[in-house]
């Protein structure tokens, strides 16, 4: 096992001007040493069915996000806030995923963070994201939380994040992925 720790970071909103692209880009731009954080695109998996899954089996951008998810020594999630939840999108991902025989979540450290132009930050988002993570057998951080407020005031028109207190927020959070992936590998 190597010393760096390999973050995938996915997100769940591909909008080209999206906050939480944005959030993810910031991540990676303060990524810790001994930490690696690459993204994947999974904007290609197919609304789950059933009867898709039992005629075709699993769908090849799913089995690719698999891999990728079972590579990562951790996971960074970012999510939008819809209606109070996570996006379709990315339950949809991790729907198709956990029907994947590996397991590919167990035991997996995660942490999560959002951003959203609204007051709430996506903090309603996360708990539910939070509940659907344990489900799958992920091991997600409780704290500490991110929940990026009033989005427009915190990112400049050409999508860096500009606010200092936001920049320390994600810093802490991925040195306490790092330790968090080293605790759970003891
Ligand atoms: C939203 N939005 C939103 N925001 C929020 O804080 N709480 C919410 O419950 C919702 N609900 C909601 C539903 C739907 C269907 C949409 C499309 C949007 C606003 C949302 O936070 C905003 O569009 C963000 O900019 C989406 O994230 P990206 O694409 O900027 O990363």
């Amino acid at each position: 096992m190597s010393d760096t720790i390999k973050v995938l970071g996915l997100v769940g909103s591909f909008r080209k001007a999206g906050y939480n692209g944005m959030a993810l880009r910031a991540a990676i731009e303060l990524t810790p040493p001994g930490m690696l954080i690459e993204t994947h695109d999974y904007r290609d998996i197919p609304f789950y069915h059933g009867d898709l899954e039992d005629e075709s089996g699993i769908p090849a951008p799913v089995k690719a996000l698999g891999e990728k998810i079972r590579a990562a020594d951790a996971l960074l999630i970012v999510t939008p806030e819809y209606n109070t939840s996570l996006p379709g999108l990315l339950k949809n991902a991790l729907d198709w995923v956990s029907r994947e025989p590996q397991g590919s979540f167990a035991a997996k450290p995660v942490a999560v963070m959002g951003a959203s132009p609204g007051s709430f930050g996506t903090v309603r988002a996360q708990q539910h994201l939070r509940e659907v993570l344990r489900n799958v057998g992920a091991q997600t951080m409780q704290r500490p939380q991110v929940t990026i407020t009033l989005a427009e005031q915190r990112f400049s028109a050409d999508g860096r994040l500009t606010d200092e207190a936001t920049r320390q927020h994600i810093g802490k959070l991925l040195v306490a992925l790092g330790e968090w992936t080293m605790l759970l590998r003891k």
